[in-house]
């Protein structure tokens, strides 16, 4: 990355785990004048086939990385975002839970539905005079976290549709979890 842009990018390792990285990256944005884009991507995953496969310590891990870090980060970077920033959460999309069928991957299906119902609390806080705040569902990828599953789809066709679709976020999307063709999802 430091290739690609040299003098126009700064880089900060930040672990949403820790409190301390996520002041230090916060000083670093205060010293160049706000953000304009926080894009929470940072998550783990974490497979179980049924109710006996859950194992506590690595669920709690997989809350922390995915639900809990999310929220730090915004609570700490709602004051640097600049107007009309955008704060956007990458999650799945949450069916209602009347309707939710799913009987696997407990830690990660939590962790999400958790985090997609701070997402629309922070959008509610903030109302119409902070960021526009959405969950954004980037569709099935070719990552580490998919195996880089043949029938996903690769980085190089998704990503430009995800960039812009934060790009072309607008008032009606506050608050809502986002498709990768735009619309939003029942949650
Ligand atoms: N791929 C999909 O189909 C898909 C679908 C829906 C949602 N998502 C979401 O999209 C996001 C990115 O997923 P991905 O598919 O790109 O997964 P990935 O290939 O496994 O990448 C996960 C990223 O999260 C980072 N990360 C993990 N723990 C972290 C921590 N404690 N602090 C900071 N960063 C941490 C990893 O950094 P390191 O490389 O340094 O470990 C890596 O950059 C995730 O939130 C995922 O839930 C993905």
């Amino acid at each position: 990355m430091h290739a690609l842009a040299a003098d126009e990018l700064v880089i900060v390792p930040l672990d949403v785990r820790s409190q301390r990285d996520i002041e230090d990256a916060a000083d670093v944005i205060a010293s160049h004048g706000g953000l304009d884009r926080l894009v929470n991507n940072a998550g783990v995953f974490e497979p179980s086939s049924g109710l006996a496969e859950v194992d506590g310590p690595r669920m709690l891990e997989v809350l922390r990385v995915n639900t809990v870090g999310p929220m730090l980060m915004a609570q700490r970077f709602l004051d640097l975002l600049r107007p009309d920033a955008r704060l956007v959460n990458l999650t799945m999309p949450t069916r209602p839970i009347g309707s939710l069928t799913r009987t696997e991957n407990h830690a990660f299906v939590a962790s999400r539905y958790a985090l997609n119902a701070l997402t629309k609390m922070i959008a509610v806080e903030v109302a119409d005079t902070g960021p526009i705040v959405a969950a954004l569902w980037p569709g099935y990828l070719q990552t580490d976290m998919t195996g880089h599953a043949e029938k996903a789809t690769p980085l190089e066709e998704a990503i430009p549709g995800v960039v812009d679709l934060i790009e072309r976020l607008g008032p009606a999307d506050h608050g809502s979890c986002l498709l990768p063709d735009g619309s939003h999802a029942p949650w």
